[in-house]
């Protein structure tokens, strides 16, 4: 044995880890510093240390097997959870449980037995994981300089306690191949974490963690059947006990067009008139079509926002609010069918937070002395959100590089304060709005369903 190893085993056993013990390890290869052959370095130290026990780790693989990617293979789909669990899914002698988001691989006398049944299993961590086998073989959990929070082993006390954040409502269909070739269609339940930040820290206030040193990493023990208990009792008196919720302005920044039908100030601003029912379309269940419009929601990050150009003839000039509340009024009616916009209502407008009077532009016609074009965007302080609310053309100037024209010289105005802009129209409206803001570096798949039918959500905030 070389000395690294020896130091290994000799720090990994005077941590009260016995070599008989069937021990399931969280880890980050970098935590330990410099270690000389790596990963490699460290799974051989750990098998040494258990000559008559079962080495465990997630080769989890939710990140690459997903709705787009439906696929499995316990050979060739490799783990997302760091380098030592990597490396030891291809050591010698280790054997991968077959199952397309959670897998877990082992080495050792019952690696066979704690594996061999995960196939059977339709969610993440169900009762056939070896993340719950663990507490019929008084495992223990090493957490090896990671923390207390990537602790897989928890998803399966949240599974047995029915908590409802952890799973989607309708299950994926995915290909699913085991170690010897052989495939199989399954439905599987991904889990459903969105809006959720997991707090496995939490674990320390209610069981024992013994705390220790492996070469330069802080390590900490759990023994699983402890563990399970209690957690399992946290959880039947607070279903919210292990995980913190976002805030809806946190959601809104992480995804804005997938968060809200709408920018983010006018949730406190308008609240959803009685009987419309608002929805994500790919929220709704795959036999419901509900009866109404459809409105796709698109977010422009920033990152190139050229100057517009106009024809000679034609400049860019302020709405002159209040005086010209009535002007534009008049414009927008005249923009859309059967609109009746009003000068008060205008003049509401322009008493919002988000009003900034150089992001309300006509594209002026010097030689007649009247506008072309209109455009109308918000900036909300607060989030760092511009949002584009009324893009209009009048019917005989359209097709001629207007709309493009507003579009770029409201980004181009917003570019200096805001982090992103976002914008939303009706997904049927005639005159192409979606493929104008596409042009001008807008992106997104979010469409949005207003409705009077009630409708069947399947999850209430997607990925
Ligand atoms: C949507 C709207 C603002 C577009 O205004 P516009 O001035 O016609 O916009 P543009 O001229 O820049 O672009 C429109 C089309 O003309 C084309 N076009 C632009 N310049 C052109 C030119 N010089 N020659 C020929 N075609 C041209 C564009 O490629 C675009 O085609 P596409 O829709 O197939 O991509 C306008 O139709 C409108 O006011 N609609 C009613 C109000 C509305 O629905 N607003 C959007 C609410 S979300």
């Amino acid at each position: 044995m070389n000395k690294i190893i020896k130091q290994l085993v000799c720090d990994i056993h005077k941590l009260g880890i016995m070599p008989g013990d069937t021990l399931l390890v969280h880890s980050s290869l970098r935590s330990l510093g410099w270690v000389d052959v790596g990963a490699e370095t460290v799974i051989r130290a750990l098998i040494e240390a258990l000559p008559n026990g079962t080495l465990l780790m997630p080769a989890l693989s939710w990140k690459l097997v997903s709705k787009d990617n439906p696929r499995f293979s316990a050979k060739n789909t490799p783990s997302c959870v760091g380098a030592i669990p990597e490396v030891f899914r291809k050591h010698p002698g280790v054997i991968r449980s077959v199952h397309p988001t959670h897998s877990v691989c082992a080495y050792g006398v019952n690696a066979e037995q704690i594996t061999f049944r995960h196939y059977l299993d339709r969610t993440p961590v169900g009762e056939n994981s070896p993340f719950r086998l663990l507490t019929e073989y008084k495992g223990k959990i090493l957490m090896l300089g990671c923390g207390l929070k990537p602790n897989t082993f928890m998803h399966g006390v949240e599974e047995a306690a029915n908590i409802p954040y952890v799973l989607e409502n309708e299950a994926t269909k995915v290909s699913i191949e085991d170690n010897d070739g052989n495939t199989e269609d399954i439905f599987h339940y991904r889990h459903d974490f969105k809006g959720i930040r997991q707090r496995y820290d939490r674990v320390s206030e209610c069981v024992n963690v013994n705390k220790g040193k492996i070469l330069n990493a802080d390590v900490l023990i759990l023994d699983a059947c402890s563990l399970w208990d209690a957690a399992a009792k946290k959880l039947s008196e607070d279903p919210w006990f292990f995980v913190d919720r976002e805030s809806l302005k946190e959601q809104y920044l992480r995804n804005p067009c997938g968060a809200l039908a709408t920018a983010f100030w006018k949730e406190h601003w308008f609240p959803k008139p009685k009987g419309i029912n608002i929805f994500l379309e790919s929220a709704l269940s795959k036999e419901d079509e509900p009866d109404g419009t459809r409105y796709f929601r698109l977010i422009h990050h920033m990152e190139e926002c050229p100057e517009a150009v106009l024809p000679n003839g034609y400049v860019f000039r302020n709405v002159a609010m209040p005086d010209e509340a009535g002007f534009v009024a008049d414009f927008i009616n005249r923009c859309y069918e059967g609109y009746n916009q009003t000068k008060e209502k205008i003049l509401q407008w322009s008493e919002y937070p988000v009003f900034s009077n150089d992001l309300w532009v006509f594209v002026w016609d010097e030689l007649r002395k009247a506008p072309s074009a209109l455009g109308i965007a918000d900036y909300d302080e607060a989030l760092g959100e511009g949002s584009l609310e009324w893009i209009q053309t009048l019917p005989d100037y359209r097709g001629k590089g207007f709309g493009e024209a507003i579009v770029r010289e409201l980004l181009s105005r917003l570019n200096k304060r805001a982090a992103f802009v976002t914008v939303s129209g009706e997904v049927d409206n005639a005159s192409n709005p979606e493929g104008l803001y596409r042009k001008c570096g807008f992106t997104g798949d979010d469409i949005w369903v207003v409705t009077q039918t009630p409708v069947n959500i399947i999850s209430s905030n997607p990925e």
